[in-house]
């Protein structure tokens, strides 16, 4: 519930203001500033949205340093511990837990929309397997406006409800189409006794149909998908929401926030740190790369190293690491050698004083990779696995933000640095 406003005054040359403080449930609070050009002729300069709040959500709390993260209120510790995936789900759009009954409901409405498009199914063909699968999976979901518009009301809830549960339902056959693509091989069947990730593998590997689910890979994909299902406004949220909020298809909007998930900065770094580990090679090389990312005149970072918004730990860093020990320890390769050069990676960083000043830890992207390389998984679907579980966050945001009756069209402004120019002269008389 929000509280009362209260107000801060801002002196500028030409006067003081007042500007009203929202306070948030917990967190900080933030000043509304949508008066302040009309009171001061300023606008704020923020470009990376560093401070600034875009919008209210009653989704997903972060608190960055004490490295907490939860979903409707409950900490992802719980929820990764001692819930599913379309547990999670239903309590992200539904801000409740659900009973067992409405959740069987819940589950009914994504299996009914478990089956793509034919159009969605020739496009397949028309794209190289070779390409990146995360081009795949833009082009896959931007397709999905073109079937699904005409009848849209974005501002009607039921057509908002229809549209979440068609995404939810048919985006794990978009990702097993494409990784099947890839392989050249045939999508695997819909088994109605398979919980969600259960049949996302026995959709990507069962084709042959003798595929035998692991118990423990199909736990660690639901917990990966659990820890990847929402992050508030991140890059790729806050990419759907502001497209969404010119009254755009969902469908395009969310393709928005697939497309920039893909950059290595953001959900793109679990490919990168798999790359990068790779380039590493063994553990004697470490220092040398550790040296390269402090290196400013070095464009390499550290991959799945750094957060925004965490600065002591990333939570999902700590299950994810946990994660990998239960998944080696049950394929019997306690000793996997990129596991423990990622592990020796961050001891080193974690003890030198340029990632300690500038509170650089692990994030979310350090140690995925390696479950999904042990369940078969090749590197360059990783994002793809990162936007199959974010599409949920993604759906969730945009169904929320059309609800908002304070919805406006985003639009930022800028800070001209350019000419300004009288001299024109006619291209025949230059
Ligand atoms: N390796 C080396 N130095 C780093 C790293 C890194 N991974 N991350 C940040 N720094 C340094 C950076 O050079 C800067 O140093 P200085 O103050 O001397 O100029 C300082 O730390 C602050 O960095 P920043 O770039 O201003 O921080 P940011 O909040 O803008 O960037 C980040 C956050 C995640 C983009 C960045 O830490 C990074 O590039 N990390 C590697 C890529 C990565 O793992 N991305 C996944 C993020 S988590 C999942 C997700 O968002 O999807």
């Amino acid at each position: 519930m929000q509280k009362k406003n209260k107000t801060i005054s801002l002196k500028t040359n030409s006067g003081s203001f007042e500007l009203d403080v929202k306070e948030a449930t917990v967190g900080p609070n933030v000043i509304d500033l949508k008066r302040l050009y009309s009171q001061t002729g300023l606008f704020t300069f923020d470009p990376s949205y560093s401070a600034t709040a875009s919008c209210e959500s009653y989704i997903t709390y972060i608190d960055g340093n004490e490295g907490i993260l939860e979903y409707r209120g409950y900490p992802i510790e719980q929820l990764a511990e001692l819930s599913t995936y379309l547990e999670v789900a239903y309590l992200l759009f539904n801000g409740e837990l659900p009973s067992e009954n409405s959740l069987e409901d819940f589950r009914a409405n994504v299996k009914a929309n478990m089956v793509i498009p034919q159009q969605t199914k020739k496009l397949f063909e028309g794209l190289d397997k070779d390409s990146h699968p995360m081009a795949m999976l833009t082009t896959a979901m931007a397709s999905l406006s073109s079937i699904y518009h005409d009848e849209i009301d974005i501002k009607n809830h039921e057509d908002q409800k229809k549209f979440f549960f068609n995404v939810l339902g048919k985006t794990p056959i978009l990702v097993a189409s494409i990784f099947n693509h890839r392989n050249q091989t045939n999508i695997g069947q819909y088994h109605e006794e398979l919980s969600y990730s259960e049949n996302i593998l026995s959709l990507f590997f069962g084709g042959n149909g003798e595929y035998k689910i692991d118990p423990v890979f199909a736990k660690a994909l639901d917990i990966l998908m659990i820890l990847h299902a929402d992050h508030e406004q991140n890059c790729s949220t806050s990419s759907v929401r502001l497209t969404g909020s010119s009254g755009t298809n969902p469908y395009a909007s969310i393709a928005a926030g697939v497309a920039a998930l893909w950059g290595p900065a953001h959900g793109g770094a679990n490919e990168a740190v798999v790359k990068m580990f790779g380039e590493i090679g063994n553990k004697d090389n470490i220092p040398k790369y550790i040296a390269k990312a402090k290196d400013k005149n070095d464009r390499f970072r550290l991959m799945g190293f750094g957060h925004r918004v965490y600065k002591n730990f990333d939570p999902r860093a700590t299950i994810i690491r946990e994660e990998c020990h239960k998944v080696l320890n049950a394929m019997e390769n306690d000793d996997d050698p990129m596991f423990e050069l990622a592990q020796e990676l961050e001891q080193i960083a974690l003890k030198d004083e340029y990632f300690i000043e500038r509170n650089l830890y692990p994030n979310v992207d350090f140690y995925s990779g390696i479950i999904y390389q042990a369940m078969g998984i090749p590197k360059e679907m990783f994002t793809v696995m990162f936007a199959l579980a974010r599409t949920l966050g993604w759906a969730t945001h945009w169904c929320e933000m059309q609800s908002q009756p304070s919805l406006k069209i985003g639009r930022p402004r800028q800070l001209y640095l350019g000419e300004q120019r009288r001299d024109y002269i006619a291209i025949d008389q230059r």
